[in-house]
């Protein structure tokens, strides 16, 4: 199966020439590689630096991801602050992050506004990393299943619809996996728990369809170079949503490479 290791550069860096830099450094290193990297490789960029880093990746192997758009995406007008998913297209992304921990957490995302952002992507033929995930709390109650499967049949019928009017979800749909006690804390579960957790959220998704069979499910929290190689031998681990260190050309590739390793 075919991974992906996609960096998730949330609200950094703080300048335009950093961005600059980090592609550059990123694409250098690439290039400068004995064997091609064979995972697909994904940057999310903030809103204000994506047109920027997807006029530079152009032509190279690295895809453009949006970290969000607006719920009102249907229309151009009068909602200070959005992005549609019309103008983050525009800007170069191909794909788009949503109901990540962090958009549900300090943005009070409501189940409602997130099924008008799926719904509004898929129309504009964005791919969609879609993020789930227990808290802290919910793991200790041993309620995580519970929770994925709460957060999964929500989007059931929307997924089901875009099925019937033939959308090829399975070339745009990725899951990612992410407790959110694990992200940017350093904890990580074991692979078993995620392996286990990976299992249960594709028999869902195959449940929902047939089609939905052979959906990628990537995990995400505190993935760093010393880690991805024990994530990455598990076949129910399709790649890596990856923040900090996204930020570090070296720590990015190398979890590329542990990734690249057991793609097909
Ligand atoms: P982290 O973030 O790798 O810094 O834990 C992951 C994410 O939030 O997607």
């Amino acid at each position: 199966m075919q991974t992906w290791v996609i960096g998730n550069w949330k609200q950094n860096p703080a300048t335009s020439h950093e961005a600059g830099a980090l592609v550059q450094g990123l694409l250098a290193a690439i290039d400068a590689k004995s064997a091609p990297i064979a995972c697909q490789l994904m940057v999310a960029p903030s809103s204000i630096h994506l047109a920027a880093v997807s006029t530079q990746i152009k032509g190279t192997l690295l895809l453009a991801a949006a970290q969000d758009i607006s719920a009102h995406s249907d229309s151009i007008g009068a909602y200070t602050g959005d992005c549609s998913a019309q103008q983050v297209a525009d800007a170069g992304a191909t794909w788009i992050l949503l109901g990540h921990s962090e958009r549900r957490q300090y943005h009070q995302e409501s189940h409602e506004a997130l099924i008008q952002k799926l719904s509004c992507a898929l129309k504009q033929n964005l791919g969609v990393i879609f993020c789930i995930g227990e808290t802290q709390a919910q793991y200790d109650d041993d309620q995580t299943l519970d929770v994925i499967d709460e957060q999964l049949s929500l989007i059931k019928d929307l997924l089901e619809q875009q099925l019937e009017i033939g959308n090829p979800l399975s070339e745009r749909l990725l899951i990612a996996y992410e407790p959110v006690w694990a992200i940017g804390t350093g904890k990580v579960p074991t692979v078993a728990e995620v392996s286990a957790t990976h299992q249960h959220i594709k028999q869902t998704l195959a449940g929902f369809s047939a089609e939905l069979a052979n959906i990628s499910v990537l995990y995400g929290g505190s993935v760093n170079a010393d880690n991805a190689q024990d994530f990455a031998t598990d076949s129910m681990i399709d790649g890596a949503l990856v923040g900090g260190a996204s930020l570090k050309v070296e720590s990015f590739l190398a979890i590329a490479d542990a990734f690249g390793q057991n793609s097909e």
